[in-house]
């Protein structure tokens, strides 16, 4: 009843206190995100799209063109902006599937945050889990550079995708080991389907069907990375390049 009593302030005072003796690592309440939907049936034919010629029998369809893609990431770093505001931040790109959308919302982030006056850094780590079109379940992570550069830091997870869920708590929780202060998400797709795992997806750019998908970064077995457009596989592509 007491607590009914106190102030904001005071509030806040005693939150602070507190918060970091039951958890070592603060999640801020934020706003939740505001990600696009793509429907279950929104396919759009390739012919109607500049496709590299390798590609062309290997995909169905196109669910979300490239240009949507920029415009929505570069909302999405305004989104980030507004919620985290003027703090230290790491940019932590999640390789290999993230690298355009992390140099996309970099670039974009550093736009939004042009009057801050502290300085966004940028770190990698690799991780590995799918062969063919199925998770393997194990997640290795492959790579993480200066490990101790985490430590204490406010740290922006920037991951291609969450189905399962499995490697993006696997990063949480490696990051959380190494002492990060602050731990955010963000997504650039978010899967409709059942997590294994449930996961923190902070900042999300699309919410999509539960199809596998290539271009943007993603790849099947190492293909399709540079691919401009989200796309979804045809049968004959996710036979030709099977793994086994
Ligand atoms: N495509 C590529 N990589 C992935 C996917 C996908 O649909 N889901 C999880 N990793
Ligand atoms: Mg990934």
């Amino acid at each position: 009843d007491c607590v009914a009593y106190l102030d904001w302030d005071l509030g806040c005072f005693v939150l602070e206190l507190f918060i970091p003796l039951v958890s070592s690592q603060v999640r801020v309440a934020i706003m939740p995100s505001k990600s696009v939907p793509i429907p279950d049936d929104l396919e759009f034919d390739t012919n109607l799209f500049l496709l590299p010629g390798c590609y062309q029998n290997d995909l169905k369809s196109v669910i979300i063109p490239e240009g949507f893609v920029r415009d929505r990431v570069k909302q999405l770093a305004h989104e980030i902006h507004e919620a985290i505001g003027d703090k230290p931040l790491i940019l932590l790109c999640v390789l290999k599937g993230s690298y355009r959308f992390f140099t996309t919302l970099a670039d974009e982030l550093s736009v939004a945050r042009h009057q801050c006056k502290s300085a966004i850094k940028v770190d990698f780590i690799r991780t590995k889990s799918y062969e063919d079109t199925a998770s393997s379940g194990k997640v290795q992570i492959i790579g993480l550079t200066n490990q101790d550069e985490l430590k204490g830091q406010n740290v922006l997870i920037v991951e291609d995708i969450v189905d399962s869920g499995l490697t993006m708590s696997r990063l949480v929780h490696t990051l959380q080991d190494l002492g990060a202060k602050q731990v955010w998400t963000s997504v650039l797709l978010s899967k409709r389907i059942t997590r294994q795992v449930e996961v923190p997806e902070d900042f999300v750019a699309f919410n999509i069907p539960d199809k596998f998908i290539v271009g943007y970064g993603l790849d099947y077995n190492q293909h399709f990375r540079d691919l401009n457009h989200i796309c979804v596989m045809s049968e004959q592509g996710i036979a030709k390049y099977k793994s086994s």
